[in-house]
């Protein structure tokens, strides 16, 4: 009986030697690695260039070491967007492209009206700051489009996946979301402001007023 242990051990462990053999097959496939040469193509680099029109998604020294989890430069194209400042005029269609990709990336923390309480928060994620607050009403738009490019403390970048003018409707969406939290009554249309009860039903600060 114990001979027959034995010999049953000794094949099993044959196979899952055979097995790792395989795998290691696997591992070593051949490949080029960046840089090296190769005389398939004229040029004789195995890497071959970009198609033209290619947008790099990571670039510049951080990319370079990091494979490109960290790379976040800025393509130049996008730099040139950056600096010039919002470029579109602020125009509905502006507004429900902005308030659609706010629903897409942002909404899932900051929740539809912007107050910091969205699915994902209510699942555990740490609270961002509402945007009915003093010191965000009073950010200059710039402010946004920062935060959305480099990230803000724990929250991170959306530079490589929104681009500059989508950022820039995004950032004319958040401002209409204040407004609608947070409107002097003298500034809306007459007409608008006779429509409402008297006072001081409508309150000055809306309900998600409140700084955190
Ligand atoms: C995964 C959750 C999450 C998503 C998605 C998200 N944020 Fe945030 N955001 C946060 C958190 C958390 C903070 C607070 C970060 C901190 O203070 O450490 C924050 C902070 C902010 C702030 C406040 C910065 C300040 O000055 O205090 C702004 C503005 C902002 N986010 C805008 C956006 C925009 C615009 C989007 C969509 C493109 C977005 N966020 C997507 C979690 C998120």
């Amino acid at each position: 009986m114990k001979c027959f242990a034995l010999a049953l051990a000794a094949v099993l462990l044959g196979g899952v030697a055979g097995c790792e053999r395989q795998m290691r097959g696997m591992y070593q496939q051949p490949r080029y690695d960046p840089g090296e040469g190769s005389s398939l193509f004229p040029d004789g680099k195995a890497a071959r260039p970009p198609a033209p029109g290619s947008v790099p998604a990571a670039a510049g020294q951080l990319a370079a070491t990091s494979s490109g989890r960290r790379g976040r430069e800025v393509p130049a194209q996008w730099q040139a967007a950056d600096a010039a400042g919002s470029p579109a005029p602020i125009t509905r269609a502006l507004l429900l492209h902005g308030r659609e990709r706010y629903e897409i990336f942002c909404m899932p923390c900051h929740s539809p009206v912007g107050d910091g309480d969205g699915p994902v928060v209510r699942r555990g994620f740490p609270r961002p700051p509402t945007y009915h607050q003093q010191r965000l009403r009073e950010a200059p738009d710039r402010h946004f489009f920062d935060v959305m490019t480099h990230g803000h403390g724990i929250m991170y970048s959306y530079a490589d996946r929104i681009t500059p003018e989508d950022r820039w409707a995004i950032v004319a969406y958040i401002r209409a979301l204040q407004l609608s939290q947070h409107v002097q009554l003298s500034a809306l249309p007459p007409a608008l402001r006779e429509s409402l009860p008297a006072s001081p039903a409508v309150p000055a600060s809306g309900s998600a007023g409140a700084a955190r």
